[in-house]
């Protein structure tokens, strides 16, 4: 099994609608060391933190977690992130270190709107570029915006962003659309990394990155699989360019 990396996680417990126990967030770090996973970015709403939380308790959060990962003998680490929605506040956000990139790197998890097209999402992809970030477009197999307008990730990706798509979606667990949509997007060369968007230790949203990989290595073959889940997620994680 080779080394995986995810950097959509929202295993952090009590901030969003992941688990609200330390001990699932652990549980979750323990069945991802299980799939050989080495490092996982958590990934909480960036509202969430800012309204009801703050980025120094989420810190604070993964501090706590990855002692008890220590003190339990795991290997695999936590790092930070956060998963961002697009909106106009986005890049004044960064400035103002509310908005995360993934683990202080240069890439930063950005999420289309779930309903509707604003014509803003554009310039808010270009502002970001600009500024030096490599937008990580959260799960492109399963929005409207690039299913209703398929061109918009082609440009998104010449423009310089990257994109995820979801474990699940691979193997039909968001739907045929999501999944018609992956194979599509992967064998259209816009895919990049493969991550498992957890929420839960078990059930509908439970962390699949294996089942992933195996399910990407019987559409695009191990090397491209490879690449999706190990050699690009660590890239993203060591700041390195993909
Ligand atoms: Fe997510």
């Amino acid at each position: 099994m080779i080394d995986i990396y995810d950097i959509h996680n929202h295993l952090l417990p009590g901030v969003d609608d992941g688990p609200q126990e330390l001990s699932e967030a652990i549980k979750i770090c323990k069945i991802a060391e299980s799939q050989n996973t080495k490092a996982v970015i958590v990934t909480p709403h960036r509202k969430d933190v800012n309204e009801n939380l703050s980025v120094q308790i989420v810190k604070d959060l993964v501090l706590e977690i990855n002692q008890t990962l220590k003190e339990d003998k795991s290997d695999i680490e936590i790092k930070l992130g956060m998963e961002n929605h697009i909106d106009l506040a986005l890049l004044r956000d960064v400035e103002e270190g509310k908005a995360l990139t993934l683990n202080d790197s240069g890439y930063i998890l950005v999420e289309m709107p779930w309903e509707g097209r604003p014509p803003y999402i554009e310039d808010i992809i270009a502002n970001l570029l600009s500024y030096g970030l490599t937008p990580v477009l959260a799960h492109p197999e399963r929005m409207n915006v690039f299913e209703e307008e398929p061109k918009l990730l082609f440009d998104f990706v010449q423009m310089g962003c990257i994109s995820q798509l979801t474990a699940s979606s691979l193997y039909g667990k968001f739907g045929n659309n999501a999944l018609n949509n992956s194979i599509d997007i992967m064998k259209h060369g816009l895919a990049h990394v493969i991550a498992s968007d957890t929420h839960m230790a078990a059930g509908q949203r439970c962390y699949d990155m294996e089942l992933g990989f195996t399910h990407a290595k019987r559409i695009v073959g191990l090397d491209m699989a490879t690449r999706m889940c190990s050699i690009n997620p660590l890239a993203v994680l060591q700041n390195q360019r993909i």
